[in-house]
């Protein structure tokens, strides 16, 4: 059923493309569907550029004829359409569980238009119950580790099949514990200032609007 909802919302998304626009694509299995679609709508004709978060979703773009355009090489992108891990009523959300939050966060933050797609479980009161994402360079990163515990964190290095999980950019991955008092937005900033941490999984509202597969069809709203 969560599967279905997923789709739903990327169909829908899918309708606020164009001809001739650059997108950004995000990376999870919500996105999965997207991109899937948008396949059979570049084999239809559309006319689409796109450039990716993920080398996952490069592998699946390719396999769908989606033509792919190095982030370097890109001037402007119109839309960029991504999942979330958690988003609350203010429109702040939670990526990374894919682990590609710095991408993500590159291309949200210079894209024209930005939209999160999810099924209705992402919808969340607050965000302080769901582990902070934060990407950290391996080096003496048991240190950066010492500095975010000393923040109130209990982190805990991410694996993948017994083995440290390993981002795109070489990097690793701390999944952070907080506590009910923690608002993310201020943390977040604290976080930053650490020596280490490339990025957190924390964004700040920057989507114009979420589309949610629920159970009783796909709900739009507007920032
Ligand atoms: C990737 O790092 C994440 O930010 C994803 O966008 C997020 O985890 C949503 O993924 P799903 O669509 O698989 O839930």
């Amino acid at each position: 059923m969560t599967e279905e909802l997923k789709k739903a919302a990327a169909l829908k998304a899918a309708e606020e493309i164009r001809s001739g626009m650059m997108l950004g694509l995000g990376t999870g299995s919500t996105v999965y569907y997207l991109v899937q679609h948008l396949g059979d709508l570049a084999a239809a004709g559309l006319q689409i550029h796109a450039t990716a978060t993920s080398r996952a979703t490069e592998d699946l773009a390719r396999q769908n004829g989606i033509p792919l355009v190095d982030i370097a090489k890109v001037r402007e992108i119109d839309l960029a359409i991504d999942g979330v891990d958690a988003i609350d009523p203010a429109y702040q959300a939670v990526k990374g569980g894919g682990g590609a939050l710095f991408r993500e966060k590159v291309i949200a933050t210079r894209a024209k238009r930005v939209i999160w797609i999810m099924d209705e479980r992402k919808l969340m009161p607050h965000l302080s119950h769901v582990p902070l994402p934060v990407e950290t360079a391996p080096f003496g990163y048991h240190f950066t580790e010492k500095k975010i515990k000393d923040l109130g964190f209990i982190p805990e290095l991410r694996t993948r099949d017994g083995e440290i999980f390993i981002t795109d950019n070489g990097n690793y991955i701390l999944d952070l514990a907080g506590n009910a008092d923690m608002d993310y937005r201020i943390m977040a900033h604290k976080l930053k200032e650490i020596t280490g941490i490339l990025e957190t999984g924390f964004f700040s509202p920057i989507c114009e609007k979420i589309i949610v597969g629920t159970k009783n069809g796909v709900i739009v709203k507007t920032k």
